[in-house]
């Protein structure tokens, strides 16, 4: 056994492991994180995508003790309490959320390519999502959900107009709308 050190989604982990334990099986069956399926056993499908210091990793190909020292973001870590990650909110709106398999590992793999390109063609996207499959073809949605997510990431980006005329009393033109009330984990109704 190896004793590794992690943090997971914001909480620190300490555990002792088997060497050759894969990072997917320690987030599901150690800490119990089922929102990052495993879909295959070929590391094509990119359905265990997570992000390990910065980077989108399958986590099938990685050990968990190779993520020692290590900070891995889940799709159980995006949302806050208090609003979905946009990428959550446009798969939704889109129609983009299908099967639990498949959309975290696409969200996972979609927001390391905004933060690279933060204003992608479609075919940029098809490109960038192409490690990660849809048994159902379901991808003209999901380009859709991430030009959508883009969309707003920029904006979010972008100088406020409205903040001038906060500051003086006049209602602010494009605030952001309510956070949904609803849990908003999309890893969530992935299968265990
Ligand atoms: S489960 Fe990791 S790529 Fe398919
Ligand atoms: S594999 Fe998930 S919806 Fe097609």
């Amino acid at each position: 056994m190896t004793r590794i050190s992690l943090t997971v989604d914001g909480t620190l982990y300490e555990d002792d492991v088997e060497p050759r334990l894969l990072l997917v099986h320690y987030l599901r069956d150690h800490l119990g994180l089922t929102g990052t399926p495993v879909g295959c056993d070929t590391s094509n499908c990119g359905a265990c995508t997570v992000d390990l210091d910065g980077d989108s990793v399958k986590s099938c190909t990685v050990l968990a003790v190779q993520a020692d020292g290590s900070e891995v973001t889940t799709i159980q870590g995006l949302a806050s309490d208090a609003e979905w990650h946009p990428l959550q909110t446009a798969f939704h709106q889109q129609h983009a959320l299908q099967c639990g398999y498949c959309t975290p590992g696409m969200i996972m793999a979609a927001r390391d390519l905004l933060k690279e390109n933060p204003d992608p063609s479609p075919e940029e996207i098809r490109i960038g999502l192409e490690g990660n499959l849809c048994r159902c073809t379901g991808y003209q949605n999901i380009v859709r959900a991430v030009l959508a997510a883009a969309a707003e990431q920029r904006r979010r980006a972008a100088p406020t107009p409205g903040v001038e005329a906060e500051t003086t009393g006049a209602a602010p033109a494009d605030r952001a709308p309510a956070a949904p009330t609803t849990p908003a984990r999309a890893g969530r109704e992935a299968p265990v």
